[in-house]
């Protein structure tokens, strides 16, 4: 979704928003634009587009010369992606840069409208640009105040008063922003990755939190004018966090950063061999009193759920009902005290996952947050929370995410099981260490890229294909039929394999692409048998089963092996890297911007 950056201090303040905008480009955009205060004055310039696009209106046009504005990537909601609904908008003496969505934006355009303001984009933001410049009475705090007591909806304002110049305001209800700190400059901004390079100290603003930004001092109030002292947080990302580092992509570095977020994610959570979440606020005692489990999440994460609940339900003997946040949160769930509702997101500010955790804990369930974005919303709110430690992940398509999350959902699950007496305390030993062995497997997994490049060749001019599997196999088949479709634009649908016969059969025909998932040795045959079916109808399989199997040419024409002394109940986290390499390969060879796929955003921050 949109991304803000704003700068005050002595640097070249377009070139800082500019480089600081690249770095929110994964949050998906179709537009940009800048406000810069140029000899005392607020200059302007937007374009439709990416930031090259900007860069060259700019280059034609003159780029504004300061030290100080704001900065926007836009993702449009309000009007079509255009030169004038780009941000920054402005009244007379107001320009504003906004993320979020202003829910009552009709009325109140309506009111401003019969006061004779004139509007010139068809954006929500504009309306807020107008009603500030409305109740524009020369104290910029005041008024941000009154103005944002009649708001309804999520925003992160960076602002800019042509009365007030080298000053940017901001303010935030619902959507993120952070107030970085240098020596002598000062920085906002949507995510930390944008302001890196400068500093890595930056304030968390809260809801209804007014931040002031000067050169020389940075101040944050809240809406009743009182001063507060805030803590000063430390980025633990360094600059390579947010940078290719050699890779062609950030798909691909996220790919292969999977082993080291493994062990940084795992390793302080394990003590003495076992699994140990205490310092997340997850004791046994608690472990061993939940009678229901509830995982709700969005898209890749809530896969990373639907393979949580094979390993608790096998292992812990505890019910896990997975489900779609969007859904959960309209659905009037059956949820109580006594219940535990987990909520996996790497951002930690899905809009959905957000208000269904809101509700759950409405309706008197203890919450655990599994969160990758520090000081995200999710986070901070829920009552539990385990932080996975991939680090940011910058494309769209998530990768190293989802393998920490479900890693997380292993050591849950094995402490569990512990917890309930369903294991013995050698066996949940015995599972951790396989955990443990995962990052070197998956080291290994992936010095064969070039299968899944070929395997990719030969996808990449299918209309549609199908992902199957069976058990803990149609978890992942979800995921790589997700992580396919988002990026290659190729459409695609994943199936329990047993499930096909009741229709989605009739869609085989000759040379129809089926990705067929084959792992759990108790469900094997049958799904073999599965793939069988769909090879006789003319389908091209593809199977990604244990070393040791040789598929006939009745079975498939490209297998991916995968380590046989894998055990079934971990091969989630080795079967999930070839569908992650195909999908990224399918999408090179197509051409694609991998790591912004058109239509996407990073952190979807509207329902
Ligand atoms: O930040 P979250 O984990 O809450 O995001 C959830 C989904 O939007 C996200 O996983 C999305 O499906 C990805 N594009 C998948 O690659």
């Amino acid at each position: 979704m949109c991304g803000i950056v704003g700068y005050v201090g002595y640097r070249d303040c377009a070139g800082v928003l500019m480089d600081a905008l690249s770095k929110l480009e994964y949050r998906g955009y179709d537009s940009a634009g800048i406000a810069v205060f140029d000899k005392g004055e607020i200059s302007v310039a937007k374009s439709k587009g990416r930031l090259a696009d900007l860069a060259e209106k700019m280059e034609k046009t003159g780029k504004p010369e300061g030290n100080a504005g704001i900065g926007h990537t836009r993702w449009a909601t309000h009007g079509e992606p255009s030169d004038i609904n780009s941000h920054p908008h402005s009244g007379e003496r107001v320009t504003i840069v906004h993320n979020g969505i202003i829910e009552n934006y009709k009325v109140l355009k309506d009111f401003l409208v019969k006061e004779g303001r004139c509007f010139k984009s068809d954006t929500d933001t504009e309306v807020v640009a107008q009603l500030l410049d409305y109740y524009y009475d020369g104290d910029p705090i005041a008024t941000i105040a009154k103005v944002t007591r009649e708001l309804e909806g999520s925003y992160a304002l960076g602002i800019v008063f042509a009365d007030f110049p080298d000053t940017v305001f901001a303010i935030r209800c619902e959507s993120p922003l952070i107030v970085g700190i240098g020596e002598n400059e000062s920085f906002i901004a949507s995510d930390v990755p944008a302001i890196l390079k400068y500093t890595r100290n930056y304030y968390l603003l809260e809801h209804d939190e007014i931040a002031v930004l000067s050169r020389y001092s940075t101040s944050i109030y809240d809406l009743h004018y009182n001063k507060l002292n805030k803590e000063l947080k430390t980025a633990d990302w360094d600059m390579d966090a947010a940078e290719k580092g050699g890779y062609e992509h950030f798909m691909l570095k996220e790919i292969f950063e999977q082993p080291t977020a493994i062990k940084t994610t795992i390793t302080p959570r394990i003590v003495d061999g076992l699994p140990n979440l205490e310092e997340c606020g997850i004791t046994m005692e608690k472990l061993s009193s939940y009678k229901q489990i509830f995982v709700v999440a969005c898209g890749t994460a809530m896969h990373a759920g639907v393979v949580g609940r094979y390993v608790i339900e096998k292992l812990a003997r505890v019910p896990v009902n997975v489900e779609i946040a969007s859904e959960f949160r309209y659905r009037d769930p059956i949820v109580s005290e006594g219940d535990l509702v987990i909520i996996i997101s790497q951002s930690g500010e899905t809009a959905d996952s957000l208000a269904a955790m809101r509700l759950a804990k409405k309706l008197g369930a203890e919450t655990l947050a599994i969160v990758n974005a520090k000081g995200s919303s999710i986070a901070r709110e829920a009552d539990m929370l385990i932080y996975t430690h991939a680090g940011p992940e910058i494309a769209v398509a998530s990768t190293k995410a989802y393998m920490v999350q479900i890693a997380v959902m292993y050591l849950f699950a094995f402490e569990m099981a512990l917890a309930k007496g369903m294991i013995s305390e050698d066996e949940c030993r015995r599972l951790t260490s396989l955990l443990q062995q995962t990052p070197d497997t998956i080291e290994k997994l992936l010095e064969h890229k070039e299968t899944a490049q070929y395997i990719a060749s030969s996808l990449i001019n299918a209309d549609s294909l199908l992902y199957i599997g069976r058990g803990l196999d149609y978890a992942l088949s979800m995921e790589g039929s997700l992580k396919l479709k988002e990026i290659s634009y190729i459409h695609s649908e994943s199936y329990a394999a047993g499930e096909l016969k009741h229709g989605t059969i009739s869609l085989i025909h000759d040379g129809m692409p089926v990705i067929a998932v084959a792992t759990q040795s108790a469900l094997f045959d049958k799904t073999i048998s599965n793939i069988k079916e769909v090879k006789a109808r003319g389908a091209k399989v593809v199977i990604v089963c244990r070393d040791s199997y040789n598929p006939d040419t009745d079975v498939a024409d490209h297998k991916f092996g995968l380590p046989d002394e894998v055990e079934d109940l971990l091969m989630p986290m080795a079967a999930v890297v070839p569908l992650q390499l195909i999908a990224y390969y399918t999408s090179v060879l197509r051409g694609n911007d991998v790591d912004k796929p058109r239509n996407l955003a990073k952190s979807v921050t509207v329902e």
